[in-house]
């Protein structure tokens, strides 16, 4: 199978403010992703896992190159979605229903009815159907989220790209979204990389799980074996968080 995303030598320096040279964040990084993926991605805090994200977003220069479908990344576009941890993530003048349909409108579709329908659609996917006409001020922070996945899968992007999307949610909120987000990537049969520095929630998603370590090193790239739903009781569980955790805090 060919890979939906491939990461060639990826190395991003960043200028050290008020002097002339850089620190490097990411090194000579490479990453091959397929298709339906869900790639949950773990590592210390500054190892560079946002900046990674970012490069394939097309939001950050860099050193390297990223293939989406095989066509070199050259900068932002509506087949890479990027959803963060903020729940300031949206528009805030714009309702639910509008902040949804605007990156529809950028892909170029203009027909009133086609856009309505692709937003109850998404709505709906997400469980917040009969909440077009709030505005963001008006939604709590789970529902926030919910609006920001279903604006990225309405554009049906080939990758989502997800930045620690749940860890501002309270313990409830967060299994709930785990589990709908779940059963969207089965429905929609989507490619995922997802950051996270929460352990159960990399086994409980991920399809596959890679560690980072500090310079930008894959230290662990595994298929995860634990069958889903996975519960702490999961066979293999306990040696498999274990491994993570070693790897993390080594
Ligand atoms: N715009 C920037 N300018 C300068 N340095 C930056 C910039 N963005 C990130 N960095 C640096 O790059 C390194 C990696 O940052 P990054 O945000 O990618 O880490 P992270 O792994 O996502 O961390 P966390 O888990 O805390 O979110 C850090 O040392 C950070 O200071
Ligand atoms: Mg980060």
């Amino acid at each position: 199978m060919s890979a939906i995303l491939e990461i060639r030598g990826l190395t991003k320096a960043f200028l050290n403010t008020g002097k002339k040279d850089k620190t490097e964040v990411l090194n000579n990084l490479n990453l091959s992703v397929e298709p339906s993926e869900f790639l949950c991605i773990l590592g210390p805090s500054g190892c560079g896992k946002t900046t990674m994200l970012r490069c394939v977003a097309g939001f950050e220069s860099y050193e390297g190159d990223v293939l989406v479908n095989g066509k070199l990344e050259t900068g932002p576009g509506t087949d890479r979605i990027m959803i963060f941890q903020d729940f300031n993530q949206l528009f805030p003048w714009k309702t639910v229903e509008k902040n949804i349909q605007y990156g529809l409108k950028l892909q170029g579709i203009k027909d009133k009815a086609e856009l309505k329908r692709i937003s109850d659609s998404a709505l709906k996917k997400v469980k917040l159907d009969g909440y077009q006409n709030f505005y963001p001020y008006q939604l709590s922070g789970g529902m926030k989220q919910r609006v920001a996945i279903a604006k990225a899968f309405a554009l049906k992007p080939s990758i989502i790209l997800m930045d620690e999307p749940f860890a501002a949610l309270d313990a409830m909120t967060r299994t709930k979204l785990q589990k709908e987000l779940m059963q969207l990537h089965e429905q929609e049969d989507c490619t995922i990389l997802f950051i996270t520095h929460n352990i159960l929630e990399a086994i409980s998603l991920g399809t596959r799980i890679i560690v980072l370590q500090t310079g930008g090193d894959i230290v662990v790239d595994k298929k995860n074996p634990i069958p889903k739903p996975v519960t702490p009781d999961s066979p293999g569980y306990g040696p498999f968080w274990t491994e993570l955790h070693n790897a993390l805090y080594a």
